[in-house]
């Protein structure tokens, strides 16, 4: 399955890819992102500390369905021991595809243990970690990083090469520091570069949010994969509006009302019954996705602030069945 991959990103395919991305990019999430066009997915990032430790929340990020294949599993970490022994245990208990190890999280908690973005602040770490998780599993490694720390280290393709040296059979480019967070663009001509400087294949990431977006990153870079994060929100179909346009065919119609609504509680269901997590608190957390899912309908806003109450999976079901009559009945204001 792993060969498919690297062939394919080797080809004129193009592979499309699901990012990670903490809380949302879950098993269910994945399958359905999968289901629209996405040809490989990632999961959330998991603390290799966490893995080596047991920390019995480890495995609801680590389970993946067979039909989510290609799939890689994310880890994170500073210490290059211990993303070994991370990096092994989930080879051998959950056989991915790939191990991606991740290198550009901005978050504070964790870059301040060098973790995710951190380790761009010592490069000869990165390589280290990069060298005991390769030697560690037998499966192919690969890297995400974002540009530099910050303006003054911005080094991209010196990054991603020390990268490549180490083993990385993979590098994914968010081009921006951590210092930029999520501000300004992404410097998509850091991706042409990292895909001259590179012998292994580039995965483009970074602003990606309509089907044409993604041609264009193909045809501006060159790179040989595109990945989607804040793009997929609520808006799976963004897969299959991009292979259209990849292909140079036609970018579908939006989904309509009742077609979003019909892939939000399919979702809804999947999620909260996913992972053996109290539904409640599923439920909560399922919020933002309703958020997402309802952005620019007729009355959105009002109705956003129902469903960012709600506490159960019967509760949204009656919510949206609610709004559906509203719609029927044509008695809703038509702002988002
Ligand atoms: C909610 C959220 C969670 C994220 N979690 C991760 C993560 O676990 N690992 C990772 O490498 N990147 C993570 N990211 C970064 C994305 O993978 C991606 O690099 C970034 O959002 C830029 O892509 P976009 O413009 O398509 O959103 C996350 C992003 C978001 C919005």
């Amino acid at each position: 399955m792993s060969m498919d991959l690297f062939e394919a990103l080797r080809s004129d395919r193009t592979p499309l890819f699901l990012a990670p991305q903490a809380g949302v990019s879950e098993s269910p999430f994945r399958r359905l992102c999968r289901r629209f066009g996405a040809d490989v997915v990632v999961s959330e990032f998991v603390s290799a500390d966490g893995i080596v430790r047991g920390n019995p929340r480890s495995d609801r990020y680590l389970r993946f369905d067979e039909a989510e294949r290609p799939i890689g599993i994310q880890i994170f970490g500073s210490d290059p021991v211990m993303m070994a022994d991370a990096a092994a245990y989930v080879s051998e208990v959950y056989a991915p595809d790939f191990v991606d190890v991740n290198f550009g999280c901005p978050v504070k908690k964790i870059v301040k243990r060098n973790g995710g973005s951190g380790c761009l602040r010592d490069l000869g770490l990165v390589e280290r970690i990069v060298r005991a998780v390769v030697d560690a599993t037998p499966l192919p490694v690969t890297t995400k990083i974002r540009s530099g720390f910050d303006e003054p280290s911005r080094d991209p393709v010196g990054i991603a090469l020390r990268c490549q040296e180490a083993g990385s059979r993979m590098v994914t480019l968010h081009p921006r520091t951590r210092t930029d967070m999520y501000s300004g663009v992404a410097r998509w001509d850091e991706i042409r570069a990292l895909v001259e400087a590179l012998d292994v294949p580039v995965v483009g990431n970074g602003d990606v949010s309509t089907g044409d977006d993604a041609r264009r990153m193909r045809d501006e870079t060159g790179c040989h994969g595109v990945m989607i994060a804040r793009g997929s929100h609520g808006n799976p179909w963004i897969f299959r509006d991009a292979r259209a346009a990849l292909d140079g065919r036609p970018v579908p119609p939006p989904p309509d009302i009742r077609e979003r609504f019909a892939v939000c509680l399919e979702h809804a269901r999947n999620a909260i019954r996913y992972g053996g997590r109290d539904p409640e608190v599923a439920a909560r957390e399922f919020r933002k996705h309703l958020g997402w899912y309802t952005k620019g309908m007729p009355g959105g806003r009002a109705f956003r602030s129902e469903l960012f109450q709600v506490n159960s999976l019967e509760e949204i079901e009656a919510r949206i069945a609610g709004y559906l009559e509203r719609v029927e009945e044509g008695s809703l204001e038509p702002v988002g």
